[in-house]
């Protein structure tokens, strides 16, 4: 504290996220935590229940930032949107130079970047903060990605370090880049999230309906794939929820929840902002657009009864056939990670951040949703080379794709000869094939849009720009680049 009886930092939004992001500052010696939410009976809530905290409670958002020593720092955890705009006003008004205004939620990174800007000239700094982990991340210990200036980093940085989960030692948390950058990187976090889960559901769909087993025992299959390379925390919920049981009927949990995939709109952002940057998260994408059609129900109600013509997936080892599934979805994964990091260069490049990738693969070690032992061999591959240009071009990883490309390719040739959808799978690997291809068949399209609209193409043999007169003698000219 800077000064006697005020708080060091403010927390607004008391729902579950902001609470348990309050308690976790106030239990880290040194911080003194004032908080305040629009209906204070919540606000005088969590104060009765956490007596220990010690918390400097404010009734209006006068008193709140009164209790704030200076530089006044605020942490924003309100539902994305316009109640973050409403929040950031109210704080505006009161705040001064030098003073900080975190928003921790899962905000669009564009909203941010406009954020920032539209505070910069009364010298208040914005920091849009992605913050992963859920309710006991928030809690025990997060993976932090902030954004904004370096300067308020200097005040933020140890605050966010006595909070954040430690991996290998060190907190989770980093200065990721500026304005914007840190809900750039949770975007892409959310996105990676997305396809980690398909990834897992697939596996699990093949091994229950192609493999016989139950869900109880693929819960003991996941939970023996998490002593290995897929450690993560996402396999080792999988094995819970399979082993939940519905108390009403008895049945496996997995079994009586309606099969359609909600989303909040962090993954849609991912594949939008890819769409735009011109780099491909097909992974991503497929995820995404898997839980598009769990919840196309009215169409699936009708689609039932359409011809298969599916063969049966016959199994006669079935050790060797989960070890065919646990490959595929290994170098899955690792496609799908190499798309999220190309996708975080790609938006760098565009945003002009200056994102060191290895610091994003070890603060996503520990705390975040997709923390898992891999990312350690990603902080390895960035530690050797940051420029990397794919992690798929990284020796550990050309290794592991190499080991795993004969069980991919059988899981997905025999997914799609017995009719089960693979898309995350099956788009992973034509994803691997097609970076491998000494020649795409682009050069068609090419040929094609030269065809109908002029839009000329460049050759293997000569410098320039070419157009080839189609509806005349066809032969070939020198043109301008097509601009439309
Ligand atoms: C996290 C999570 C968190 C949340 C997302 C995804 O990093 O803690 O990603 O942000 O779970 O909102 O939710 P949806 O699946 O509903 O889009």
């Amino acid at each position: 504290m800077s000064e006697q009886g005020k708080a060091n930092i403010g927390v607004v939004g008391l729902a579950v996220m902001g609470s348990n992001l309050a308690r976790n500052l106030a239990s880290r010696t040194g911080n003194t935590v004032a908080v305040y939410n629009r209906t204070f009976a919540r606000t005088n809530t969590l104060v009765t229940e956490h007596p220990e905290a010690g918390f400097v409670a404010a009734e209006t958002i006068d008193d709140f930032v009164a209790s704030l020593a200076t530089p006044r720092t605020a942490i924003i955890m309100v539902q994305a949107g316009a109640g973050t705009d409403a929040v950031i006003s109210e704080l505006v008004q009161r705040f001064e130079p030098g003073d900080i205004i975190v928003d921790g939620g899962n905000a669009l990174f564009t909203d941010t970047i406009r954020r920032e800007q539209a505070i910069a000239d009364s010298g208040i700094h914005f920091v849009g903060a992605g913050i992963s982990g859920g309710e006991e991340g928030a809690l025990k210990g997060p993976s932090i990605m902030p954004g904004g200036s370096v300067e308020s980093y200097k005040t933020l940085g140890p605050i966010l370090a006595s909070i954040a989960a430690i991996a290998e030692g060190e907190p989770c948390v980093t200065h990721v880049g500026t304005d914007g950058a840190g809900h750039f990187v949770k975007m892409i976090h959310n996105g990676i999230e997305y396809a980690d889960m398909q990834l897992i559901a697939e596996a699990y769909d093949i091994l229950r309906n192609a493999g016989g087993f139950t869900p109880a025992e693929i819960a003991g299959i996941f939970t023996e794939w998490n002593k290995g390379e897929l450690e993560s925390y996402l396999i080792e919920i999988t094995a819970e929820v399979l082993t939940q049981v519905d108390a009403a009927t008895g049945k496996p949990f997995v079994d009586v929840v309606l099969d359609q995939a909600g989303s909040k709109g962090t993954g849609v952002w991912t594949v939008q902002t890819a769409l735009d940057l011109g780099t491909p998260v097909s992974g991503i994408a497929e995820a995404v657009f898997a839980r598009s059609l769990s919840s196309q129900a009215g169409q699936r109600a009708k689609a039932g009864n359409l011809p298969a013509e599916a063969s049966a997936w016959t199994i006669d080892d079935k050790a060797a056939f989960v070890e065919d599934v646990r490959r595929a979805l290994y170098a899955s994964k690792i496609v799908a990670y190499a798309q999220g990091f190309d996708a975080i260069r790609a938006g760098a490049a565009t945003y002009n951040w200056n994102i060191d990738l290895g610091a994003v693969s070890k603060i996503w070690r520990g705390g975040c949703i997709i923390r898992a032992q891999f990312l350690n061999r990603i902080a390895d591959a960035y530690g050797k080379d940051a420029g990397l240009v794919s992690l798929l071009l990284d020796g550990y990883f050309t290794k592991a794709i190499s080991e795993s490309l004969a069980s991919w390719r059988r899981v997905v040739a025999q997914a799609a000869l017995a009719g089960f959808p693979v898309p995350a799978f099956g788009s992973s690997l034509s994803y691997y094939d097609g970076l491998r291809a000494e020649r795409l068949p682009a050069a068609l399209v090419q040929g094609q849009r030269d065809f109908f609209g002029a839009h000329t193409y460049k050759r293997v043999d000569a410098e320039g720009t070419f157009h080839t007169l189609w509806s005349g003698d066809r032969s070939e000219i020198a043109a301008e680049p097509s601009t439309h």
